[in-house]
């Protein structure tokens, strides 16, 4: 059996390097397997460093071909290098020098993705985070900038665009066939934001005026023929950059910003300086090929890593371990824009599901971690659901603290006082102590202090003396390493709705509440309001103003008047969700025991008369259709989970609201809109009401015929996926099914991200047979296992989304994600790492289920050679 291996860094031991770096200098000539890499780096050591001690570099999977100090050779008795590390003595004592390191790199035979491989022909590069020192020895850590100069050699055949961070400064042709091209970036920057394109591109271009009127030319490189799928991003991008301007008054600070579409790319993108590199799917849409889904997300992440360019860029981050300072904050960024391009409170619904599905469960399992980490074995396996989402709502709730105008002036005073810096979060929050002079000590412990917080809330409601009151008490559960918590500062945000449905404008009796948030920061506190009119509902944890769990006893009466009344959106979907979850776990709970199921007449009624009623915004009755999922049941069951009963249960639901709905739903599954398509976030939601009312409206009609006519008659990847998902999903096996899936395959041979949603699809078909399924696509011919987005369209889709199919009772989707997690942890950990974790809830199953997957847990661990990523995951959850 394989014992816990691998170095543990620690947030305490950070230390400062012991030579400070002034520029670095490189030049590459790129070649498939043969591409020689010059870096030259001028250094100096650092105050009070003794006279004798070596310069240590960082390398991985390095070979060292010469070095230099000062352009002579190095004594080779006064170096030594390694794979992983290049150690220097005899260098001098005071005094800038250069030390000049010769490597060769094979970018074709990099399969991890890290460093610089090849991908569909083109070279490219990722280093966050620590990519760079797969490309030379360097100090590759963040809190090491540099100013970079990059000259780039190749074929003209080979590479005809040469791409790198910053300014352009000149090329021309250098010798026999070959030309080159050189960059210069003024802004001093840590090695994970270095980037480097090869490669004969498609090229879109446009330009941006910023606040100042300076004139920035915007450059967009996709493949061949894919130019036409580039303007959406391209729009998303021109809004981005007036965003950060009118919002946080954050200008763009180079001549040029360039964005390049790569098809195997291990994540969503990266926000190298001046050169961001995407992976294709966030940057391609057009109405045939991309569904809205897939239009928001590119506007979100464009946008996201645009923003970037100044939290996480020109202010970047100490060590590791606070990457939530770029993250979190850059996350919360891009909801505030996508919030402002679209329906504020549909966007929040939308991010509350998100949080609820990803990071809730990673918080309450083996995988659990504070926002900013305090140790950690592979840094890969952190950019979490915790560090990113959660590291978000930690922005949203200084914000909610703060309000509005201090919590700017704080963004304004961070920006000017850390330009330039590797900083840490506690410069971040002192900077909005500071603005607002307010003490946020407490408040601190929500980025070391692991795990959701459970906030139970009880009411007291006196006739007579027209008072109401509100009693608070948290807990915070213990999570991995952390078995005493301390109190949290937690802002809830409330209101109260009276009888007539109007908002008790009243303030609160106490003062440690304000704009209608009520701060607990002790273990339990009370709230009371006096001169109430008439007993009122109380709306808590308003927008989700704080991640936690609440709970409370309130009546279905109760909850009925808030999701009727409530002024606030997200509070009328929290109310509704919240009756159906009720509904869903109790019906859950007797399946697992094999008792008959209640009707659910109530739920279906009210879910109708949402869904029926168009005063309301489209986007949000289809959110309110949307029962919780299989997945979001099982969570707030939390332990003993029968996937199989959640699902039986939950069936049973959707098919009586969909009888009690019929004729409303047949109706809407017929209202997307006509004519050409526009991805704006009116038609979108138009689009999402017809695509679950077609989905129920199949259900009560127990007939494939009404979502095969959809399909056929469909001009948009929207309404065509979501058919074709009614047909697979409702009607596995029919006529109608494989016919629309084999068509679908055909016309889209050559289009590889629409591919994907053709495996999702598959690979979502609830119940065990799919696995069969799973397995059968995985050894067609044409699947290439080399390609991160396949890989998890199909392995990730069954296994982080389908539940009975994952969890069949006999262990099988285990050891099918035991079996790829082994094999594509050879070629590329960081994608195994991340598609393992898909079993991080596995404690929470019913027992025969646990043990299997305990079992199929321990192969993996078995298996022999494990990465460092895929052992510090099977190592955690199996702890
Ligand atoms: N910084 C990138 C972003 O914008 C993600 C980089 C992920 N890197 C990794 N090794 N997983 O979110
Ligand atoms: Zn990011």
């Amino acid at each position: 059996m394989r014992t816990e291996t691998g170095q543990v860094y620690k947030l305490k031991d950070y230390k400062p390097t012991d030579f400070v770096v002034e520029r670095i200098d490189l030049t590459f000539e790129l070649d498939p397997k043969e591409t020689t890499v010059v870096s030259r780096v001028i250094l100096h050591r650092r105050e009070g460093v003794a006279a004798d001690a070596p310069l240590v570099f960082d390398g991985d999977e390095l070979t060292l071909d010469s070095l230099q100090i000062d352009g002579n050779d190095h004594d080779p008795s006064l170096y030594d290098a390694t794979p992983d590390s290049l150690t220097i003595r005899g260098l001098p004592e005071s005094g800038p020098f250069e030390v000049t390191v010769n490597t060769t790199l094979s970018p074709a035979t990099n399969t991890k993705l890290m460093g610089l491989y090849r991908t569909n022909g083109v070279y490219c590069t990722q280093c966050e985070a620590e990519g760079f020192r797969r490309i030379t020895y360097f100090y590759d850590r963040p809190d090491v900038l540099a100013v970079y100069t990059v000259t780039i050699i190749a074929g003209k055949e080979d590479a005809k665009h040469l791409l790198s961070n910053g300014n352009f400064l000149g090329g021309g042709n250098y010798d026999e066939g070959r030309h080159f091209a050189a960059w210069f970036d003024p802004h001093p920057k840590p090695s994970y934001l270095f980037a480097l394109v090869g490669g004969d591109l498609g090229l879109v271009e446009d330009s941006f005026t910023t606040m100042s009127g300076k004139e920035v030319a915007l450059k967009i490189y996709v493949e061949h023929g894919k130019e036409g799928r580039a303007g959406y991003a391209m729009d998303a991008l021109k809004r981005s950059m007036k965003w950060d301007e009118e919002m946080f008054g954050r200008e763009y600070d180079l001549d040029i910003f360039q964005i390049v579409a790569v098809s195997d790319f291990n994540m969503g993108a990266m926000e190298n300086k001046g050169l961001n590199v995407f992976n294709d799917k966030y940057v391609l849409a057009d109405p045939e090929t991309a569904t809205d889904a897939d239009y928001a997300n590119i506007e979100a992440i464009i946008a996201h890593e645009y923003f970037h360019n100044w939290t996480g860029n020109r202010i970047t981050c100490r060590d590791w371990f606070q990457l939530c300072l770029k993250e979190g904050l850059t996350v919360y960024r891009d909801h505030a824009f996508s919030a402002d391009q679209r329906s504020a409170s549909v966007k929040r619904i939308a991010e509350i599901r998100l949080l609820k599905a990803h990071q809730f469960p990673e918080d309450a399992g083996p995988l659990a971690h504070p926002v900013r980490p305090e140790s950690y074995k592979e840094i890969n396996n952190f950019y979490t659901a915790t560090v990113y989402e959660k590291g978000s709502e930690v922005v949203r709730m200084i914000r909610t603290i703060l309000g509005a105008e201090d919590f700017r002036k704080g963004m304004d005073l961070y920006f000017e006082r850390h330009d330039g810096d590797a900083a840490t979060i506690e410069d971040f929050l002192a900077c909005f102590a500071e603005a607002s002079g307010r003490d946020l000590k407490q408040f601190a412990l929500w980025y070391s202090q692991a795990g959701t917080p459970s906030v139970s809330v009880s009411t007291d409601w006196n006739e007579a003396s027209k008072t109401f009151k509100v009693t608070l008490e948290q807990t915070l559960a213990p999570t991995p390493g952390q078995s005493r918590k301390a109190l949290m500062h937690i802002p809830l945000a409330y209101g109260l709705i009276l009888p007539d449905g109007t908002e008790f404008d009243g303030r609160l009796d106490t003062d440690d509440a304000e704009n209608g948030v009520m701060h607990l920061t002790k273990r339990k506190q009370t709230f009371s309001f006096s001169n109430v009119p008439g007993r009122p509902v109380l709306s808590i944890n308003r927008g989700f103003s704080a991640p936690v769990n609440i709970a409370m006893e309130q009546s279905s009466a109760d909850l009925a008047h808030i999701a009727r009344h409530d002024g606030d959106g997200v509070s009328r979907w929290q109310a509704l969700n919240e009756q159906a979850m009720r509904h869903l776990v109790a019906v859950s709970k007797l399946a697992r025991d094999g008792r008959t199921l209640p009707p659910a007449r109530e739920l279906a009624d009210i879910l109708v008369a949402t869904g029926a009623d168009d005063s309301l915004e489209p986007a949000f009755r289809a959110q309110a259709l949307a029962l919780p999922a299989e997945s979001d049941i099982a969570r707030e069951i939390g332990s003993n989970i029968d996937p199989e009963a959640i699902h039986t249960a939950r069936e049973a639901v959707l098919s009586e609201v969909a009888n009690a709905g019929l004729d409303v739903f047949a109706r809407l599954a017929d209202s997307a809109p006509k004519g050409a398509y526009s991805p704006d976030a009116a038609d979108a939601g138009q689009r999402a009401l017809a695509g679950v009312a077609l989905a129920y409206a199949s259900l009560a009609e127990g007939q494939p015929a009404r979502a095969k006519t959809a399909y056929d008659s469909s001009d948009n990847m929207t309404v065509m996926s979501q058919a074709l998902q009614v047909l697979v999903h409702q009607f596995p096996g029919s006529s109608e099914a494989e016919e629309a899936l084999a068509g679908f395959k055909t016309r889209f041979a050559d289009d590889p991200l629409v591919l994907d949603k053709w495996y999702s699809i598959q690979a979502m078909t609830p119940g065990a047979p799919t696995r069969e399924r799973v397995e059968e696509l995985l050894e067609s011919d044409d699947f290439d296992r080399s390609n991160p987005n396949r890989m998890r369209a199909l392995i990730g889709a069954f296994s982080a989304g389908n539940p009975t199919g994952f969890n069949a009772a006999d262990g099988a989707g285990y050891r099918l994600l035991a079996a790829e997690v082994v094999d594509i942890d050879k070629r590329n950990p960081q994608l195994a790492a991340r598609l393992l974790t898909a079993m991080r809830s596995w404690r929470s199953l019913e027992a025969g289920r646990q043990e299997l997957a305990r079992q199929a847990l321990v192969s993996i661990r078995e298996a022999g050679e494990l990465s460092p990523d895929v052992g510090d995951i099977v190592d955690r959850m199996l702890a």
